[in-house]
């Protein structure tokens, strides 16, 4: 019997809530503190860890966001946790899983009875016109082996805005503002590993295709305006579609398509 103490994300809860297949309770790791759950499952995967493999921490101290920017993580209210896959597919297409873990955190927020949450082109989870949740997908690969992909899932659950601290007031936000309760956070992890295995197992046999026209289709981007920011330039357009590869087709003001790999998006007016 482990000594463990059962707190709502421990092992031997999650233990009991753990559905499904992929995600066996055996593959699951409860940190009380990491500095990132994305560099510890990266470190499970280097040992041989088995794709499954989840890193859940109650706080980091160096959480990583996209674009080599700190993910605040304070003890005790939210979800930081990382999923290790080894997917047969090309490096070039891991960062499709970060659209499958946004639509799999869609889902599970309406699940859970919130239904004003908008997609974010890649990686986003808005309420209100802030972020509520990020993913951050990272990868080792040779050539056109991808060895594994850890997806790093952080949502903010239960506090409230003052928790925040004082740049991120105004860009963050808690799901539990859209509710009358307290989120029990092994549920919503629970609901949400659910949600990204049937997902999973469809984008594994059919290919991205399909997991881009449903994010698409609850995103409700079709013809909005938005700005583009890339590497080198940014510019302003019409959001036309997800390809099947899951890019970002926009349409600029010359009628040009421009086909949108990797970026930061924001739709205009709203956030
Ligand atoms: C972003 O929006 O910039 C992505 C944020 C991803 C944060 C999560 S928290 C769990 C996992 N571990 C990390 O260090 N980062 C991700």
């Amino acid at each position: 019997m482990s000594q463990e103490s059962v707190t709502e994300l421990s092992g031997q809860r999650m233990a009991s809530l753990l559905r499904g297949s992929l995600f066996r309770p055996e593959l699951y790791h409860h940190y009380a503190l990491l500095d990132s759950s994305n560099r510890q499952a990266a470190e499970w995967a280097q040992q041989g860890a088995a794709e499954g493999t989840v890193v859940v921490a109650e706080q980091q101290s160096q959480g990583r966001g996209r674009l080599g920017r700190h993910w605040f993580s304070p003890v005790g209210i939210n979800l930081y946790c990382s999923l290790l896959l080894r997917p047969a597919v090309a490096p070039r297409h891991a960062p499709q899983l970060t659209l499958l873990a946004g639509l799999a955190l869609w889902k599970t927020v309406q699940q859970w009875g919130i239904e004003e949450c908008r997609l974010k082109w890649p990686n986003d989870l808005l309420l209100r016109g802030r972020k509520a949740a990020g993913i951050l997908t990272e990868m080792r690969a040779e050539g056109e082996k991808t060895h594994y992909v850890i997806v790093g899932i952080g949502v903010n659950l239960n506090g409230s805005r003052g928790d925040f601290p004082d740049p991120l007031q105004e860009q963050a936000i808690h799901l539990a503002e859209a509710l009358p309760f307290t989120i029990d956070r092994g549920l919503f992890l629970a609901d949400l590993l659910l949600q990204w295995e049937a997902l999973y197992g469809d984008y594994l046999q059919k290919g991205c295709a399909p997991l881009a026209a449903e994010w698409w289709r609850v995103a409700d981007w079709a013809g909005r305006p938005l700005s583009v920011r890339l590497a080198d330039r940014s510019f302003v357009g019409e959001a036309v579609t997800l390809d099947a590869d899951g890019c970002l087709l926009v349409r600029c003001a010359d009628g040009m398509l421009t086909r949108v790999v990797a970026g930061d998006v924001a739709l205009l007016g709203e956030d």
